[in-house]
């Protein structure tokens, strides 16, 4: 039997990127997933027609998770195509990085809108519903922990995603949900590559900074998350994982 057979996991922003490869993961161990996105209806339907293709379910739902009445129907979605909710992974995020002077009202709100705003809606909606013994992965980024220069507003959101972790593993614990973060380091993705992170001189810098020498990809990710996700982890919650190469 694979590791989450019978479970059914949500994961925001699973259309591309990170949270595909996620999906893909929890899938291939057994779980139905919910693929949520944004605005890459293709992307979801691509990553539903790999799940199903491997003899997975999966189902895409649409959905903005800064807005409360997306986030509780992305949670209501999973029980009602699926009956329950056992595993979340709150990997949707925007990042943009800009000096201290070029920070405005509009970039502060949208990093903070989706980065944590947008967690908390759904791990509220989904906690209301998840059973007991449940599991959620919190997606953060070792910027919080290396602080590059001119991402003082990325950086403070995930940093806000590790101190949201650990607090709700106090208030989850007593249900035995327990509530990890994974802090990746840079890894290549729609999103890097549209941002211009890779092939710069900020890849190349966070290579040399990089024990295991290379940009990380989207499974790497995937595997540390489907891990937390299971039974084998059970003994673990409020932790904040770096998930670089050795990075920090
Ligand atoms: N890549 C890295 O180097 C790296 C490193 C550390 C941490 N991270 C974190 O890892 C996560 C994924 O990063 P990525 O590089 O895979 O990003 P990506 O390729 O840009 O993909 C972002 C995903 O988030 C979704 N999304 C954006 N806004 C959303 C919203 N308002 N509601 C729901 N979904 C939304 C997008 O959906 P649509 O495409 O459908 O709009 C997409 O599926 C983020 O939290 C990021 O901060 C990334």
């Amino acid at each position: 039997m694979s590791k989450l057979t019978g479970k059914v996991a949500l994961v925001t922003g699973a259309s591309k990127g990170i949270g595909a490869a996620i999906a893909r993961s929890l899938g291939a161990e057994g779980a139905s997933v919910i693929v949520n996105y944004a605005s890459s209806k293709a992307g979801a339907d691509a990553v539903v027609a790999d799940i199903t293709a491997a003899g997975g379910k999966a189902v895409a739902v649409k959905g903005d998770v800064s807005q409360a009445a997306d986030a509780a129907a992305l949670v209501e979605a999973a029980i009602a195509r699926f009956g329950r909710l056992d595993v979340l992974v709150n990997n949707s995020g925007v990042y943009e990085f800009a000096p201290l002077e070029a920070i405005t009202e509009e970039h502060f709100h949208r990093q903070f809108n989706v980065n944590v705003l947008g967690l908390l809606l759904v791990t509220q909606a989904a906690a209301a519903r998840m059973n007991d013994g449940g599991s959620i992965v919190n997606i953060g980024s070792v910027v919080s922990r290396i602080v590059p220069p001119a991402s003082a507003v990325y950086t403070a959101t995930k940093s806000a995603v590790n101190g949201i972790t650990g607090v709700l593993s106090r208030e989850l614990g007593p249900r035995r949900i327990r509530v990890n973060a994974v802090n990746p380091g840079i890894v290549e993705t729609e999103g890097t590559h549209t941002a211009g992170f890779i092939g710069s001189d900020f890849e190349a810098s966070a290579i040399t900074q990089t024990p295991l020498g290379r940009t990380g990809q989207p499974q790497d990710i995937a595997g540390i998350v489907t891990f937390l996700a299971s039974d084998d982890s059970y003994w673990l919650t409020g932790e904040e994982l770096y998930a670089g190469g050795g990075m920090r």
